[in-house]
């Protein structure tokens, strides 16, 4: 592990065995036993390449480290080195690099400016947001900022689901109720209007089949280019992506491309040519398919309905092309539910046939349903609805929010109405998001809003307490000295101060690995780790006035007053991240 308090080390480490930076970085890490050591680095794999067995290694290894470090303490254990630092030693390692830059502890080179596009979010239109779609969008959105962070250069993508058979029926039933677009627009909800039309006129195609006749009259004058289709299709497209829009900014994403489905439809002739040159086309159930038997998949991947039409994959296919010709990406991930992992793998796999020199660089970033707790049965219910209504990502929102405020009220009831309300949606929706990204993402989710906003669970609301803590110590030792003396590492020497450090040094690698595993989890727990410690620093206070913050010593409380800071600055990056708002109060 290369971060703050190992980098100086590894150098020293290295020479002694003879060993490459890199090898040494791989082995060095927190001990396996808490509490045991600061840090430890096994030496069975370093041992041949230094000519001596491993625990002759781990002593020399020490040594060296401790006549060239001061504040270090290193031992052999058997074949095990174990490092021990002084605080200061610690406090000296993080705090320096800190004052230069403070989002330092969660920044890594390790994508070296290597590029990577996220489809994520990706929804259908025509339909609202609803509550499970938090999971691809806030996921991709924790995703794309952790790549950034790590020095990746990202492009973030809304593959929106405007194309298909959908659109036929909408048109269809808008032709038979007669609509016109004022109807539309004089509707309260545009999306609701459309959702609601798209219910009854697939109810009345079910029993009749003029009906699904002409919604796939429809649909085939949609594809070749008829205006009034055309038209009418925009209105539905605008429409949704208005309301689609209003909440992407109230949870804070972000695209830079929103080509869709759509954009492909007349983009994808290369690409067929190219599949039936290659001898790879095969026609199954009058479909036009690629056979992928030999890779192990059972069914083939679905290019072309029996009628012409295109299919998902296809469109996938050439969109990932495209993003290839313009973005050069090194890696791709599609943050789509597990439900989609088959689709993935057959055009993945019809990508590696065409020989795609990027075939190998594509990720799909699954992960599992949101289950919602049902007050009224007692129980789990995979399908979140209200009255029969899927429920909107917006409705838990508001209600996330409402109930936040409520929280905050009772909490702190003279802070002013402004704040109230901007610290309010920051809790709310920090508690769902987070809910969302605290554990593995191939898990189901289970939302409970009590849970969700419980200030003393792992939740958001409990990371952004923390950090509304240290905040408001930075404002109590502003108020009482004007003219502190300066601070100080070498004062910080409590056990508490240190572990607050070592848990700061460890976001690095947390960081690392969450990008390496696309797993926003990873980092969720170790800001939840830190804010623990956070918080045993903070209440020791409470019993031993010599271990406040703002103690007698001036001096001391000065560099005790540093390590609020950038502590304080590590959280509040930490919750941005992830996607979560970081309120100064709360
Ligand atoms: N629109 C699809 C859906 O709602 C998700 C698209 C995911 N992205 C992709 N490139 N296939 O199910």
């Amino acid at each position: 592990m290369q971060d703050l308090l190992t980098a100086p080390l590894i150098a020293t480490i290295a020479e002694t065995a003879k060993a490459t930076a890199e090898q040494v970085s791989k082995l060095l890490g927190p001990p396996t036993k808490a509490g045991m050591a600061d840090l430890a680095l096994p030496c069975f794999a370093l041992a041949k390449g230094a000519g001596c067995n491993p625990a002759e290694l781990a002593g020399n290894i020490a040594s060296a480290l401790e006549t060239t470090h001061p504040g270090i303490q290193a031992q052999a254990a058997g074949p095990f080195l174990n490092i021990t630092l002084t605080p200061a030693a610690v406090a000296q390692a993080i705090i320096t690099p800190c004052l230069e830059n403070p989002q330092r502890p969660l920044r890594s080179q390790l994508g070296d400016g290597k590029t990577i596009c996220v489809d994520f979010s990706s929804p259908n239109i025509a339909k609202h947001l609803a509550f499970h779609h938090i999971r691809s969008t806030m996921i991709g959105n924790a995703l794309a900022h952790l790549y950034d962070a790590a020095g990746w250069n990202t492009v973030r993508i809304n593959f929106l689901g405007d194309w298909g058979t959908a659109f036929g029926r909408l048109i269809a039933g808008w032709k038979r109720e007669n609509y016109s677009l004022n109807d539309l627009n004089s509707a309260e909800d545009k999306v609701t209007f459309l959702n609601e039309l798209y219910v009854r006129i697939s109810q009345a195609a079910k029993a009749d089949e003029t009906v699904m006749d002409e919604a796939r009259a429809w649909s085939k004058k949609l594809e070749d280019g008829d205006s009034e289709a055309r038209e009418l299709w925009q209105i539905f497209k605008d429409a949704s992506l208005t309301e689609f829009n209003r909440v992407y900014d109230l949870v804070g994403v972000h695209f830079d491309s929103w080509k869709g489905e759509a954009y492909y439809e007349d983009k994808m002739q290369p690409l067929l040519d190219e599949l039936e040159h290659s001898g790879l086309l095969s026609v199954s159930d009058d479909a036009t398919v690629v056979d992928l038997s030999d890779v192990g998949l059972k069914k083939p991947c679905l290019i072309k309905r029996a009628d012409g039409g295109t299919l998902y994959a296809t469109r996938d296919l050439t969109a990932c092309d495209d993003r290839f010709a313009e973005f050069n990406f090194d890696r791709s991930v599609y943050v789509v539910d597990l439900g989609q992992s088959l689709h993935f793998k057959e055009w993945y796999a019809v990508a590696k046939k065409l020989g795609r020199s990027y075939a190998d660089n594509l990720r799909h970033v699954g992960f599992g349903i949101v289950l919602m707790w049902d007050e009224e049965n007692e129980k789990w219910a995979r399908v979140a609805t209200r009255n029969g209504v899927p429920m909107l990502l917006t409705d838990v929102l508001n209600e996330s929010i409402e109930r936040a405020r409520a929280i905050i009220e009772e909490k702190n009831p003279d802070l002013p109405e402004a704040e109230k309300e901007s610290v309010a949606k920051a809790v709310g929706m920090g508690a769902v998001v987070f809910n969302d990204l605290k554990n593995g993402r191939t898990n189901d989710v289970k939302f409970k809003f009590e849970d969700a906003l419980n200030m003393q669970g792992e939740t958001g609301p409990y990371l952004q307490f923390a950090h509304a803590r240290l905040c408001s110590i930075e404002r109590k030792f502003t108020d009482l000295h004007s003219d502190a003396p300066a601070a100080n590492t070498a004062l910080l020497t409590r056990t508490e101060e240190k572990d607050v450090l070592l848990h700061i040094s460890r976001l690095q690698a947390a960081l690392e690995r969450a990008v390496d595993e696309d797993e926003p989890s990873v980092l969720a727990s170790g800001l939840l780790s830190l804010a623990s410690t956070v918080s045993s620093w903070l209440t020791a206070g409470n019993t031993d006035r010599s271990a406040r913050v703002l103690c007698e010593d001036a001096a001391v409380s000065s560099s005790r007053l540093q390590l609020v800071r950038i502590t304080r600055a590590t959280l509040g990056e930490g919750l941005r991240l992830l996607g979560l708002g970081a309120p100064e109060r709360m």
